[in-house]
């Protein structure tokens, strides 16, 4: 499966792929495109030798088209982008296209949620649960189908740093179980939390646990 990451950032998220979909895996990132030309995310698409694209304007939708087909991408993932797609792109792409966000959708999401904002509007709610959503991506923020959630823990002294840095390292191995379960599937597929890992909607006898329990360094 062909991947195209879309990122506006550091590019973490981004890593965790990279990571992740190398070797024998069946999903391979083949570009990286960026609306910013000083994100972090280009840096470590050219460290992995991975084509990257800088966006230059994130409305143009028939740009952005002609880049993705170019290089002939099943999935697109949208890691860290701040943009909105155009919805040419979303209706392309239709089902096939994925955002990660740092909090349990439906609650927490939309326009301007984003970074430090969602983890500040969870902790001033008092929910005591929180986690990232992978979900596809439809004409709105944040309001496409769920995919994938996993639950973190809201610690009573947590800031929004510290829950942020929990709420990311969870990110990392629920978006490449996401990719991963996409491609031997041959399609995003949701995943059911069981247990301490998640087993494919489709019935398929995918089972990632082995991802979500890899120690995180980035
Ligand atoms: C992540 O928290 C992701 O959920 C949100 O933006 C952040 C991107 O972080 N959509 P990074 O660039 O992957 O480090």
């Amino acid at each position: 499966m062909r991947v195209a990451v879309l990122a506006s950032g550091g590019g973490t998220n981004l890593q965790a792929l990279l990571d992740t979909c190398r070797g024998s895996a069946p999903a391979r990132v083949v570009l990286v495109a960026c609306n910013k030309p000083d994100a972090g995310a280009l840096d470590r698409a050219r460290q992995a030798g991975v084509d990257t694209h800088v966006i230059a304007d994130p409305a143009d939708g028939p740009a952005m088209t002609a880049v993705l087909q170019q290089y002939e991408v099943d999935l697109v993932v949208l890691a860290g982008y701040l943009k909105l797609i155009p919805e040419a792109v979303v209706a392309a792409y239709d089902g096939r296209m994925i955002n990660i966000h740092p909090a349990l959708l439906p609650a927490f999401g939309g326009p301007g949620m984003y970074g430090m904002r969602v983890h500040r509007a969870v902790l001033e709610s008092g929910a005591t649960v929180s986690g990232p959503t992978v979900h596809l991506v439809d004409p709105e923020y944040d309001r496409g189908r769920i995919v994938a959630q996993w639950p973190v823990p809201v610690a009573p002294d947590d800031t929004a740093e510290t829950l942020q840095q929990r709420v990311l390292a969870i990110e990392h191995q629920l978006l490449p179980a996401v990719v991963l379960n996409a491609a031997i599937a041959g399609g995003v597929t949701r995943l059911l939390a069981n247990g301490d890992s998640f087993q494919a909607s489709s019935g398929g006898s995918v089972t990632l646990s082995d991802t979500l329990h890899q120690p995180n360094d980035r």
